[in-house]
């Protein structure tokens, strides 16, 4: 059987932190709910909204993936990703994780460069990457689901006139794969005018797009081993058939959070892995908690945080601040090589030579970890068997179903995000977008 990844929620407990940890009974309580949820979600398993529990099994899109990125290798040393939000995260947390902050500069034939630059509008960035990729070996991959979004759409014209002027009008088409979905929207009709490869985007939200060709193109493309990265997510998927909260890890890390939220008033949620490379994805689960469970009134705030610098930056507020957090720790267990720390003799710091640099990491997650846990601060700690596709495959998928468990706990609708609409009106006013001319009005009364 395969291994999985593993919820060690022992700290959360009132038997470890008193009355800021949950109760057995209250656990219980949820457990009996459990297998209605899960009738209900197998109910509507063909719905639009959990459609991303699908993503996994789609073997179709992985054989045109792979042919697709054979032509992509003989063709181009780079690719940017265009995109933001819940069509940039993913992509970005799975590009942090495999490969690093140093990947551009060690991959050698491995796989193509890979960027980013749709996320802000910021002009500095793009003027830098420019200065840093030669445009005709470099494909523009623009994800939007929408085809609305002003950054990556401001980015994309922006770029297309700078490939044009590289590589011609009538080439240009040849560095541009768009992912939107298949309807009026601009960018589709763009891409179908100039020819443009368009690939299906994921129809249902974009922050569970994660493991769609959103996330995979860019990983494949990368020399990343999708097959696997998909694979740990139909492992992820298995358990959550279980109605029982100690089989299916994400419905009960949904029901610590759950309690924590109703019953204490915890209502800060943390992420903080002690992987250096695990940073983007602390990103991408900030969104998904932020977006999906932040409606009527109600919310977890989700913190992205990273051990070890953050115990030099947050730990004191984690540790002695309000009682309205809870933490959630992700450590990987093997490392494939381990630096050893010279020995340096007659020093008060010679009691670290010898010990492995990841034996301090994990040595300073558990000092964390049980100090938080004396004070009586709840956290828990998601444990990795190693850090590769297989078990970052498990990790995406266990937070996207532990929100949808989430969502059936709180009653709300997770796939939806009214919240961000407003302010989208308005920059399509102040931009002068035909029939936002109300919103136009409205705002120029504040400037
Ligand atoms: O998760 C979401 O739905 C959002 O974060 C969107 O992904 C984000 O706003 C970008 O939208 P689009 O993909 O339509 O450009």
């Amino acid at each position: 059987m395969a291994r999985m990844i593993k919820y060690d929620y022992k700290f959360m407990s009132d038997k470890k932190v008193g009355r800021f940890g949950f109760r057995q009974k209250e656990l219980a309580d949820l457990q009996k709910k459990l297998g209605k949820i899960n009738e209900k979600l197998d109910k509507a398993k063909n719905s639009h909204d959990l459609s991303f529990r699908a993503l996994p099994y789609d073997y179709k899109m992985l054989t045109h993936l792979y042919k697709l990125n054979k032509i992509l290798r003989n063709h181009f040393d780079n690719m940017v990703v265009v995109g933001i939000g819940g069509s940039e995260l993913g992509a970005k947390a799975i590009h942090g994780a495999l490969a690093g902050d140093y990947a551009n500069q060690l991959r050698n034939k491995k796989g193509l460069k890979i960027y980013f630059a749709g996320d802000t509008t910021d002009p500095k960035p793009v003027l830098d990457l420019l200065k840093i990729i030669d445009l005709k070996k470099t494909i523009f991959f623009i994800v939007s689901r929408s085809g609305l979004t002003i950054e990556p759409l401001a980015n994309f014209l922006f770029l297309r006139k700078k490939v044009i002027e590289k590589v011609g009008k009538s080439h240009h088409a040849n560095h541009f794969i768009v992912s939107t979905l298949s309807n009026k929207n601009p960018l589709y009709q763009i891409a179908k005018r100039e020819g443009y490869l368009v690939l299906p985007h994921y129809a249902g939200g974009g922050r569970y797009s994660a493991l769609s060709i959103n996330g995979l193109l860019p990983a494949l493309a990368a020399g990343f081993d999708i097959k696997n990265l998909l694979k740990g997510a139909r492992a992820i998927d298995k358990i959550c058939k279980s109605n029982k909260l100690e089989k299916n890890s994400p419905a009960l890390f949904a029901a610590l959070q759950y309690l924590a939220y109703k019953k204490r008033q915890q209502n800060i949620s943390i992420l903080m892995p002690y992987s250096y490379y695990l940073d983007d994805f602390s990103f991408w689960f900030r969104q998904l908690m932020a977006e999906s469970v932040g409606k009527k009134k109600l919310g977890i705030t989700p913190i992205a945080s990273l051990g070890p610098s953050d115990q030099h930056s947050q730990i004191q507020l984690y540790m002695d601040g309000p009682h309205d957090k809870v933490i959630t720790f992700v450590r990987v267990e093997k490392i494939r090589f381990d630096l050893q720390i010279p020995k340096y003799k007659n020093s008060e710091i010679s009691y670290l030579g010898g010990h492995g640099l990841n034996s301090v990491l994990k040595i300073e997650h558990l000092a964390t970890s049980v100090s938080l846990m004396e004070n009586k601060r709840p956290n828990g700690t998601i444990i990795l068997p190693e850090l590769n596709e297989f078990y970052l495959g498990q990790l995406f998928f266990f937070f996207e179903m532990a929100v949808v468990y989430l969502g059936e706990f709180f009653n709300i609708n997770v796939f939806d995000q009214p919240g961000v609409e407003q302010s989208k009106k308005y920059m399509y006013g102040l931009l002068g977008r035909k029939g936002f001319e109300k919103e136009a009005r409205e705002i120029r009364r504040y400037i």
